[in-house]
């Protein structure tokens, strides 16, 4: 079994022949868009591509992923570096959305509204809402829990408490999710252990598990998030299948080095 993060990740596996087929039992517990038609990747958890707004600094309380786009937000944004898988699997699901001409457009305008060139991770962008340097930061909501919590960096609480999540298009046509996933490796010589323990991860019992120790989203229908991750508000995730989001990874990809969204706002 080959364990990562991100649509993009699973489906190039499954383009580079190195996948079999998930049994049946497995792909049973999920709906449809969170594995592949084919049976040869399978969301184990979701994730919500949102926004972290500095408390003192951010007065809406809903926004679109379009909104971050004008020009009220200018020197305000902050973001990781647009080639990051997180971020590509956000530019993917608004081409599906928009197409690329509509996505070029308000991707160079979020450039343009940078505070900073895009660098570190999501955790240190809401280091730079903590900062002030930024009042607007893009994120995986994990990262929420796992700063509130984090022992071992407890400066990290204090990043985390600035800044609150707000679930972008939750009134529209909802949020971003991706995933992290599995594929059963076309030559592995356990394949039916390898069944047992997809079976097992897509659980009640692990699914719970997933949601309490990760702050991730359980991906089977009926388990609950866990309380810290349900304060935050209700998740309403873009339908958009999976398979049809990991189509447009090449242009994603292409616009981002086009429009040299790394090197932060060109105007
Ligand atoms: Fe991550």
């Amino acid at each position: 079994m080959l364990v990562t993060v991100d649509i993009g990740n699973l489906a190039n596996a499954k383009d580079l022949g190195v996948s079999q087929t998930i049994s049946a039992a497995a792909l049973a517990r999920v709906p449809d868009q969170y594995h592949d038609p084919d049976g040869q990747w399978v969301a184990l958890s979701l994730r919500a591509r949102v926004f972290y707004a500095s408390i003192d600094r951010v007065t809406q309380t809903a926004l679109t992923y379009e909104d971050i786009a004008k020009p009220e937000w200018k020197g305000r944004l902050c973001t990781r570096s647009g080639q990051h898988v997180y971020n590509i699997g956000l530019i993917m699901t608004r081409i599906a959305h928009w197409g690329v001409d509509r996505t070029r457009t308000r991707l160079g305008a979020v450039r343009d509204n940078l505070s900073r060139s895009p660098t570190g991770a999501d955790r240190d962008c809401v280091k730079a809402i903590f900062d002030g340097s930024c009042d607007l930061a893009i994120g995986n909501t994990y990262y929420m829990g796992l700063m509130l919590t984090n022992e071992a960096e407890p400066e990290q609480k204090a990043w985390a408490a600035s800044a609150r999540i707000i679930y972008p298009d939750a009134d529209g046509e909802g949020t971003q999710v991706n995933v992290s996933g599995a594929i059963s490796a076309k030559y592995a010589p356990n394949k039916e252990n390898a069944d047992k323990l997809f079976e097992f991860l897509l659980s009640d019992e692990a699914q719970h598990l997933y949601a309490s120790g990760n702050y991730e989203f359980p991906v089977v229908e009926g388990v609950e998030p866990s309380e810290l991750v349900a304060s935050w508000g209700t998740l309403k995730a873009d339908q958009t299948p999976l398979i049809e989001i990991a189509g447009h990874r090449k242009e994603a990809a292409a616009l981002v080095d086009e429009l040299k969204f790394d090197e932060g706002p060109q105007e």
